[in-house]
């Protein structure tokens, strides 16, 4: 099995039941994805119901009052996410009559959506091929493949792009995202990586030369 067929099988049979990978509704993965960027999946959870039960459509959302976003987003920090959330819902219902993008070449002109989420949404809302790279997935890619040049360097950033968007599975890019994000969250963690039950790691660089804990490097800023 090469690097995709061993990370989307271990997915399948590991994988959280989050509520936002049961659907291709562009909402609903934009709001799950604005959510948990900086903020980890418990915590983001509760928001993502109290929000989704407010909004549920994306109409409901440009039509909502700034003051009540931020009120719903107390906790979650960078307040600039629900700021830019309502500028980009009304820009949606203004632009594209209410329908969310789901090209990453729309969805990438959007206030407050980066690379990562454009990638996200596109690969899973409408399987376009287009891998995303987080922190998780650049450590598991440094790790895996040994690479030592900092993750958060303008040149390494490139680089972890073009490897990521070289091991993807063009066949079904939503699964294989989910899967690589998912796996760096379980098993190759920051800390305490779950080594002695990862399915990689005969084949990964860093636990064969026992550099685990040197990778993924980091630039501090
Ligand atoms: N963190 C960011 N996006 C995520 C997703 N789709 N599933 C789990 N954790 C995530």
């Amino acid at each position: 099995m090469n690097f995709s067929e061993q990370i989307i099988s271990w997915y399948n049979d590991n994988k959280r039941e989050l509520p936002w990978r049961n659907t291709t509704d562009a909402y609903i993965i934009w709001l799950s994805e604005i959510i948990l960027q900086q903020t980890r999946v418990e915590q983001g959870l509760p928001y993502f119901y109290r929000f989704l039960e407010r909004f549920p459509d994306i109409s409901s959302f440009a039509n909502a009052r700034e003051d009540e976003i931020l009120n719903l987003w107390q906790g979650l920090g960078y307040y600039s996410r629900g700021r830019n959330m309502l500028k980009t819902a009304q820009l949606i219902q203004d632009q594209y009559n209410g329908v969310f993008p789901v090209k990453y070449d729309d969805l990438i002109k959007l206030k407050g959506i980066g690379e990562y989420t454009a990638a996200a949404i596109s690969s899973f809302a409408a399987n376009e091929t287009r891998a995303v790279v987080d922190g998780n997935v650049s450590r598991v890619l440094a790790r895996y493949l040994g690479i030592d040049e900092p993750i958060n360097s303008t040149k390494g950033k490139k680089i972890f792009q073009n490897i990521a968007d070289e091991l993807l599975d063009l066949n079904d890019p939503a699964t294989h995202n989910q899967a690589i994000m998912e796996f760096g969250a379980i098993i190759c963690k920051p800390k305490n990586p779950a080594c002695g039950t990862c399915v990689l790691r005969l084949d990964c660089v860093a636990f064969k030369t026992n550099a685990i804990k040197y990778l993924p490097v980091k630039l501090k800023k």
